[in-house]
């Protein structure tokens, strides 16, 4: 098994959901910038590096069944899995590498909150982008939450990569347009800060 994967099975593990740093009760910044597109009910939508996190329960909870949830932690998706019974019996549960999986399908929202900077080969964020070129539906959007250059430079004890606005806007400007991005400090269950920035993007139209 490769380290990493090894490292998230084992963190899954040992760890309890609220003794994490990336922890939260409830994803309020998603939660936010999803409700302002005020996608339909049967809209695809994608988490990646889902984890344990709550932001499928506000989904579930409103309405929404098309849902894929990715992890590279099979263990953490189980607790996922466990955790939501009968009202996830509609979720597609990936347990995959984002820096190398390929989906299946496209989707109108892409959620990504602390996954991406952890991929720090380039490669890896290459092969990212493009999965969102190729697999987002014609104007889909993707929501990505990731630590400031002023935020923290590991996480969860591995490297991470640390973006801005105007990084993540020049990555993704060949196909992506920026809705709106966001800063936040995160208060971890240690009382630290992270500082994190949520940017909203959409695909471009294409134009012939
Ligand atoms: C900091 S946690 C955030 C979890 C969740 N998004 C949240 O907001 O609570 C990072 C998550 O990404 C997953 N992850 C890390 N590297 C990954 C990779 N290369 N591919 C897929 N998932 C990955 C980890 O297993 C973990 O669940």
């Amino acid at each position: 098994m490769k380290a990493q994967k090894q490292h998230w099975e084992n963190v899954y593990q040992t760890k309890n959901f609220e003794n994490v740093s990336w922890f939260q009760p409830i994803p309020e910044i998603s939660i936010r910038f999803f409700e302002e597109i005020n996608l339909s009910k049967n809209a695809k939508i994608i988490d990646v590096g889902a984890g344990e996190s709550h932001f499928v329960d506000y989904l579930l909870e409103n309405g929404y069944t098309n849902l894929t949830l990715v992890d590279i932690s099979e263990n953490a998706l189980t607790k996922t899995r466990k955790r939501l019974g009968k009202s996830g019996k509609t979720i597609e549960y990936i347990v995959a590498d984002v820096g190398s999986f390929v989906p299946n399908q496209q989707y109108d929202f892409w959620h990504d909150r602390a996954t991406f900077h952890f991929l720090t080969e380039q490669n890896q964020i290459e092969h990212y982008t493009q999965n969102l070129q190729n697999f987002l539906r014609p104007n889909g959007y993707f929501l990505i939450g990731t630590f400031t250059e002023d935020g923290p430079t590991k996480c969860s004890g591995l490297d991470v990569k640390q973006y801005s606005e105007t990084t993540l806007s020049e990555l993704l400007s060949r196909f992506l347009h920026k809705i709106k991005c966001l800063n936040f400090e995160h208060l971890t269950p240690f009382d630290t800060v992270q500082k994190f920035i949520f940017c909203h993007f959409q695909l471009r139209e294409l134009n012939f």
